[in-house]
């Protein structure tokens, strides 16, 4: 009996691929080549499963289109490329990549949150311009992190893990605002307090934002929010662009409506808003908060894990581990 056939979307580990290749026809893209979604349903065409990253659009025309299709696997935690109220309509089941990211993605934001406060890029490009020629007191002084108060917009597990670095790790005071409150034994051991956004603004002296991008989310912190922050606040996104609207942030820096921003996210990336360019007082980095090699690794291989099992093979024949809709199976 043939094989089902799958598609890889772009280039992975190749040791991750050939697990695929154990059970199915695969068709990968080792030379990276970001296709078109009229090239993506060309090739998804008999294709019975997807691996996809955060970042290839996954709708009604596609699904329509790809009648084959029975599995839509992501090694992205944030799904917002996927139509899944389309997919389970269509009777396709779609996993994204939860937990294995949590850790090294608050790493990473806890790190731009740092070099935003105490101005790291700005000053590292400074040194490199060659302008630097001598000490002086208030040279790229920054604001302090440690005993600050930590904003958490959106406490999922990543922002739980940042107020956790904050709380533990720097004495940080911690609120947030989220739809649902947590519980409250993890509010007390984050020693963590829940108010309302505009409180967050207010009194936030370093916002981290890490709520999912939807409809309800875009622009969610535009030019009124923004007037409402510490001019000595700090803003970090990495969450995904479009929550934040960049011309507006882009502006309160310029005019020091806000100290500093740190992104790793972009509306419309990998093109970014030209005035951020332009602006000193924010670090922007190309979407790199999972990025260590053994966490891509680990959504790498979680994607793998779903698809096989979607797919009805392995030991979890059936139940994709991280399925969002299984009901479509
Ligand atoms: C990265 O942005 C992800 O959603 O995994």
């Amino acid at each position: 009996m043939s094989k089902p056939a799958v598609l890889v979307c772009r280039a992975v580990f190749p040791d991750i691929v050939d697990r695929l290749r154990e059970h199915f026809d695969v068709e990968d893209n080792p030379s990276d080549v970001v296709w078109t979604p009229a090239e993506l349903i060309q090739r998804l065409q008999g294709k019975a499963g997807v691996f996809i990253t955060g970042t290839q659009p996954i709708d009604t025309a596609l699904l329509d289109a790809c009648p084959q299709l029975k599995a839509v696997c992501s090694m992205a935690v944030g799904y917002n490329n996927v139509d899944v109220p389309a997919c389970t309509a269509h009777g396709v089941v779609v996993s994204n990549a939860p937990d294995v990211l949590t850790e090294t993605t608050a790493d990473f934001g806890f790190a731009l949150m740092m070099a935003a406060a105490r101005r790291i890029a700005e000053s590292e490009h400074f040194l490199r311009s060659g302008a630097w020629s001598k000490w002086s007191v208030d040279a790229f002084a920054g604001t302090d992190v440690h005993g600050a108060t930590l904003g958490v917009l959106g406490m999922g597990r990543i922002g739980q893990a940042v107020a956790r670095r904050g709380a533990l790790g720097f004495g940080m005071k911690v609120i947030y605002h989220n739809r649902s409150r947590l519980d409250a034994a993890i509010e007390a051991e984050l020693g963590a307090r829940w108010v309302d956004k505009e409180a967050l603004l207010r009194e936030s002296d370093h916002l981290v934002i890490v709520v999912p991008y939807s409809a309800a989310s875009h622009h969610l912190v535009g030019a009124a929010e923004l007037a409402l922050m510490k001019p000595t606040a700090t803003l970090t996104n990495i969450a995904r662009g479009g929550i934040v609207d960049d011309a507006a942030l882009a502006q309160a820096l310029r005019d020091k409506r806000i100290a500093a921003a740190g992104l790793d996210v972009f509306e419309g990336e990998p093109s970014v808003h030209p005035d951020l360019l332009t602006v000193p007082n924010v670090v922007l980095t190309p979407h790199i908060a999972s990025a260590s090699l053994p966490t891509r690794r680990a959504m790498a291989h979680l994607a793998v894990d779903n698809l096989i099992a979607a797919l009805g093979f392995g030991p979890h024949a059936g139940h994709p581990p991280t399925a969002l809709n299984p009901e479509a199976l």
